[in-house]
C-alpha cells in the first residue's frame, strides 16, 4: 500500500456507516434506480453536462439523510441541477423513489465519502452552492475530531466553490453551531454573508433530523458564507 492509500485509508471518517434496515421499497428503488440516476465513485472528474444532460448551475448536498429536502428543493428548482452525497443506503434508496415519483431530471446520488468524492471528483471552482442540512454533531469530545465542518475540509469546500458561490449550513446543536462559526470564519475563501449566524433562509424544508431537535426543544442554528 503506497503511503497516500495508507493515509486515505486511516482517515478519520465523519461517519460510521450504519447497518440501518432498508425496507423493501427502498431496497426496489436503490436496485432498479440506482442505475439511473446513481453516479458509480471513480477518481475522474466529473463532466456535469454529460451527467445532467444541462449545463445548470450545481448544488452539491452532503449528507441529504432520507433525502426528502433534497427533492423537494430540486422540484422547486428545475433549472438548478442538485447532486446529492450520502454513505446512508436506506436513504439513497428514499431519495431514489422520490426522484421517480416526482419525475425529477435533476437529481443525481454518489454514493460514497464526501471528502473523498469533493477531492476526486469535483473540480475547482465548479459549484454553486453547498447544502448541508444538520451534519451529525458528534457531541462527545473525544469524537470532535469527526466533525465534517472543521479544517482543513472546510478548506476543499472552498476551493470548489464558483465565484458567487455560497455555503449554507444548519444544525440544531448550538455548541457545534459555535464551532462551525469560528472554522468557516477562519476558512480562506469563504466569506459570512451574515454577521455571525444567518437569518433562516425561509426557501428550506424541514428535514428529518431538524424535526427530532425540535421535539428536544432545540434551537435551529443558521451559517451562510459567500466563496470570497
Ligand atoms: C444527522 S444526518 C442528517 C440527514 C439530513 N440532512 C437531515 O437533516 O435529516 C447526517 C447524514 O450525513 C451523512 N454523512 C456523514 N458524513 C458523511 C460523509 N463523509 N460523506 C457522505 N455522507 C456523510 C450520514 O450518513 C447522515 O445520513
Amino acid at each position: 500500500m503506497s503511503e497516500r492509500s495508507a493515509a486515505r485509508e486511516y482517515r478519520i471518517r465523519s461517519y460510521v456507516l450504519r447497518a440501518g434496515r432498508m425496507s423493501d421499497a427502498q431496497r426496489r428503488s436503490y436496485e432498479t434506480l440506482f442505475p439511473r440516476y446513481g453516479i458509480p465513485f471513480d477518481a475522474i472528474a466529473l463532466d456535469y453536462t454529460s451527467v445532467f444532460g444541462k449545463r445548470n448551475p450545481l448544488i452539491i448536498e452532503i449528507g441529504f439523510g432520507m433525502g426528502i429536502a433534497t427533492a423537494m428543493i430540486a422540484e422547486a428548482n428545475p433549472s438548478v441541477n442538485y447532486l446529492g452525497i450520502e454513505v446512508y443506503r436506506p436513504g439513497i434508496g428514499k431519495l431514489l423513489w422520490e426522484i421517480e415519483r416526482r419525475n425529477l431530471s435533476n437529481v443525481r446520488i454518489i454514493e460514497h465519502d464526501v471528502v473523498e468524492t469533493l477531492e476526486r471528483m469535483i473540480p475547482a471552482a465548479s459549484v454553486a452552492g453547498f447544502h448541508i442540512f444538520f451534519p451529525d454533531p458528534w457531541p462527545k469530545k473525544r469524537h470532535h475530531k469527526r466533525r465534517l465542518i472543521t479544517r482543513p475540509f472546510t478548506g476543499l469546500l472552498a476551493s470548489r466553490l464558483a465565484p458567487g458561490g455560497y455555503l449554507y449550513m444548519v444544525t440544531d446543536w448550538a455548541e457545534y453551531g459555535d464551532w462551525a462559526l469560528a472554522e468557516l470564519s477562519a476558512t480562506q475563501g469563504l466569506l459570512n454573508a451574515y454577521d455571525g449566524f444567518a437569518l433562516p433562509q425561509s426557501w428550506r424544508p424541514e428535514t428529518r433530523f431538524e424535526r427530532k431537535g425540535i421535539e428536544k426543544q432545540h434551537i435551529v442554528r443558521e451559517l451562510y458564507f459567500k466563496q470570497g
